[in-house]
């Protein structure tokens, strides 16, 4: 009772310091915990939409799941060829998709997430997702084509990276872009 200001300060100090201490403790706990157990990106149905809607990188369609569309786009415009960050949602059409999951997901992919999508006006059905397997509606493997794009362009086809072309044009790839149901048209906006 004779010196209250004092202990006040230094309870004031005591618990700012204690506080410090959990904060940091559980934050190395959600570090631990991240590093024990990557979760993969949890993807559903309504992770798809309006594929005109993404960015679009010459004459495809970028975004990133955890945020980190930058970054992406980086890699996307890079003259010289990157591994995506994770997160990244790479489409060409509104129904393939290719989404580069967690590290350590699928060595064999670099990790990239293969998807054939069904769309619609109310929007996106998953129809078959995976790693070396998936095949898309006309029978064809998406990694056994997009495995020939050369180890620079992290299974990137474009044109000129390796892969065998598409037996269409770019206006016929163009209007199939311009062509996704989910997409709203102009004058419903
Ligand atoms: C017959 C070989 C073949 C199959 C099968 C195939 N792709 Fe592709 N894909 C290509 C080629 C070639 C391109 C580049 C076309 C262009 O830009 O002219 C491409 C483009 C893409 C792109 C745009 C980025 C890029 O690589 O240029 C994505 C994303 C994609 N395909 C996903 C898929 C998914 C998902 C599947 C399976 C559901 C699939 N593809 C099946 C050959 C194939």
């Amino acid at each position: 009772m004779s010196h209250p200001v004092p202990d006040a300060r230094s309870l004031r100090f005591r618990i700012g310091a204690g506080l410090g201490v959990a904060v940091l403790t559980l934050g190395l706990g959600v570090t631990q915990l991240k590093a024990a157990t990557e979760q993969a990106i949890a993807i559903d149905d309504a992770t798809f939409d309006c594929l005109t809607a993404m960015t679009a990188v010459r004459g495809f369609f970028v975004d990133n799941l955890l945020g980190n569309l930058e970054a992406t786009v980086a890699a996307a415009e890079s003259p010289d060829g990157a591994m995506y960050p994770t997160g990244s949602v790479v489409q060409l059409v509104p129904t393939e998709v290719m989404v580069k999951q967690t590290p350590g997901t699928s060595p064999a992919t670099n990790d990239w997430e293969f998807f054939e999508l069904q769309v619609s006006e109310e929007g996106s059905t998953i129809v078959a997702r995976g790693f070396v397997d998936v095949v898309n509606r006309f029978g064809g493997n998406c990694f056994g084509c997009h495995v020939k794009a050369e180890p620079k362009w992290d299974l990137i086809c474009e044109t000129g990276h390796g892969c065998d072309p598409l037996p269409i044009t770019r206006d016929v790839i163009a209007g199939i872009q311009q062509a996704d149901p989910r997409c709203r048209a102009p004058e419903e906006v």
